[in-house]
């Protein structure tokens, strides 16, 4: 039975993939800040921006061997241009502190886990809106935190692949979630069953990846 940990696995996207996870029987802690994750085999409290709350699943984390961790919480703040209000100070530092230095501290706080496991992989969730060849002028902040996400996940990968951890970076599609809205093209349903074929085909040969939940590779 294959371990996963998904983080923001309390709604949207991250409860989906926990939903379809455990139906297929893998074993998925649910990483939540209220520490409710109703779809996961269990849920641990986990604020990806709060030092303790890392240091704390690392502890956790000592008896376990993890396979998967999928780095799905996010944020995002102002979809305007540059002029637009709410690109405020505290705005960047939020946005930041979910997206790129949670997903960092979150890997790092997994890592001894992760070499426990003999098949370990990181998904990072990241999003096409970070692509630079595909830049809108618009959401700056979101835009910079996803380029900055999938570059630690290309990065990490270049390291991990020589212990054998595959790292790759998806975009879930636009996805009818809070964050996403109901306008949006795809189901969470649809989004996970995708998301999930990804990390299931992902390797150390295709470590570095950077793909839709469809499996078409995107421009960084
Ligand atoms: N929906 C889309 O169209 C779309 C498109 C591209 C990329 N994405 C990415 O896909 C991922 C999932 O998005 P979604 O649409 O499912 O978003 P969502 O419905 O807004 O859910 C966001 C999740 O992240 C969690 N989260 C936020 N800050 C956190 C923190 N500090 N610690 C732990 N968890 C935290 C939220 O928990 P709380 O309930 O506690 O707030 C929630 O579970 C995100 O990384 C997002 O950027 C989404």
């Amino acid at each position: 039975m294959a371990t996963t940990l998904i983080t923001g696995a309390n709604r949207g996207v991250g409860a989906e993939m926990a939903q379809q996870l455990t139906t297929r029987g893998d074993h998925v802690i649910g990483g939540a800040r209220s520490g409710e994750a109703p779809t996961a085999s269990e849920a641990w409290l986990l604020d990806v921006t709060d030092p303790a709350s890392l240091e704390a699943l690392e502890r956790r984390l000592e008896n376990w061997a993890l396979d998967l961790l999928v780095c799905n919480a996010g944020a995002l703040i102002g979809r305007g241009q540059i002029e637009d209000d709410v690109y405020t100070h505290e705005a960047f530092a939020n946005v930041l502190a979910v997206n790129v230095t949670g997903v960092f501290m979150t890997i790092r706080a997994c890592l001894p886990a992760l070499r426990r496991s003999s098949l370990s992989k990181i998904a990072v969730i990241s999003s096409q809106m970070g692509s630079s060849e595909r830049a809108k002028g618009n959401a700056y902040l979101y835009r910079a935190s996803k380029a900055a996400a999938t570059n630690l996940a290309v990065s990490m990968s270049k390291e991990l692949a020589a212990e054998g951890i595959a790292v790759g970076a998806y975009h879930p599609g636009w996805v009818r979630t809070d964050m996403g809205g109901s306008e949006a093209d795809i189901s969470v349903e649809e989004s996970a069953e995708g998301l999930i074929q990804r990390f299931d085909a992902l390797s150390v040969e295709t470590a570095g990846c950077f793909e839709f939940y469809s499996g078409e590779p995107i421009p960084f």
